[in-house]
């Protein structure tokens, strides 16, 4: 469990003394100020929390908050968030953009987006425009408009998977990651259609299939739709372990050496996959 300050910048050190005073254990985020791993206590403890009740706390793994952290996002430029509900990584991009800029969240499930709109409203966030769109046909709407998109994509989960709760896992069947990569794929070349030459997306997951992960990165770079290449993760995640070069048959193409494996139980950390891609 971590948490994530969200109120007053001048208030974060007596935030992180009422999480020691009330036996949290709070832990520094190595890559972002404002947040802690809390090593002992439980979410409704942290809810039952008066800044939680004020909505200046946010409750969200930190290996999600890096998917976040890797797009760097600045204040003043367009940001989309494609698979953005319900709103967690949203709500932290607007938050390191200042609330300066465009940031858009869009996301396919009408229900989920619902979901968004109470965390930001929660949050106290204002500004952020809402869309409902299948998100690889929304490149066609917006083509060459951002300079930064996160493809936080629909996935098999095995990150999050714990023997204490099985009904993670209980919709799982082996051809499952192989069709959710199809839809990957679409996505985040969709999303490299959306960027201005120069821009940048981050393709995350919280899975630990090749298939869905260094798959689907080999897959775009073999037939990109726009001249790509990739970068470096731009922080150092707890836990992180660099990709596969080859799984089953496939070697993988030598760029996707660039991403990071988050593996579970580190620090702290759940099992997160991030890749970071320019667009040349
Ligand atoms: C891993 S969740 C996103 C979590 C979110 N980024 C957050 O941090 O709160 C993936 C999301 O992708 C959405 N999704 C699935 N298929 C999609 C598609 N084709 N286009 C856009 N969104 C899609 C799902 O509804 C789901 O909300």
């Amino acid at each position: 469990m971590a948490v994530r300050w969200t109120g007053p910048r001048e208030n974060l050190a007596q935030f992180e003394h009422v999480l020691h005073e009330v036996g949290l254990a709070p832990r520094p985020v190595p890559f972002l100020d404002e947040a802690f791993h809390l090593d002992a206590g439980s979410r409704a403890c942290v809810r039952a929390l008066p800044a939680a009740m004020r909505g200046e706390l946010a409750l969200q793994s930190a290996a999600s908050m890096a998917a976040a952290c890797a797009l760097t996002p600045q204040p003043g430029e367009d940001v989309l968030d494609l698979c953005a509900a319900p709103g967690g990584k949203t709500a932290l991009l607007h938050r390191l953009m200042q609330g300066q800029g465009r940031l858009v969240a869009n996301d396919a499930s009408r229900r989920r987006l619902d979901r968004l709109r109470d965390q930001l409203q929660q949050l106290g966030i204002e500004g952020v425009q809402i869309l409902n769109r299948e998100g690889a046909a929304l490149a066609n709407e917006l083509p060459n408009c951002f300079d930064r998109v996160l493809v936080d994509a629909p996935c098999s989960g095995s990150g999050r998977w714990h023997g204490g709760d099985p009904t993670a896992w209980s919709t799982w069947t082996p051809s499952t990651p192989k069709s959710l990569a199809r839809r990957q794929v679409g996505l985040v070349s969709a999303a490299c259609t959306m960027v201005r030459p120069g821009g940048r997306v981050v393709y995350s997951t919280c899975t630990l299939a090749p298939e869905e992960n260094e798959g689907v990165l080999d897959r775009l770079l073999s037939k990109p739709p726009v001249p790509l290449r990739m970068v470096a993760c731009p922080l150092h995640v707890p836990g992180e372990r660099p990709p596969l070069s080859s799984w089953l048959d496939v070697t993988f193409d030598p760029q996707i050496a660039a991403a990071r494996r988050i593996v579970p139980g580190c620090e702290g950390m759940t099992g997160f996959f991030i890749a970071v891609l320019e667009r040349c």
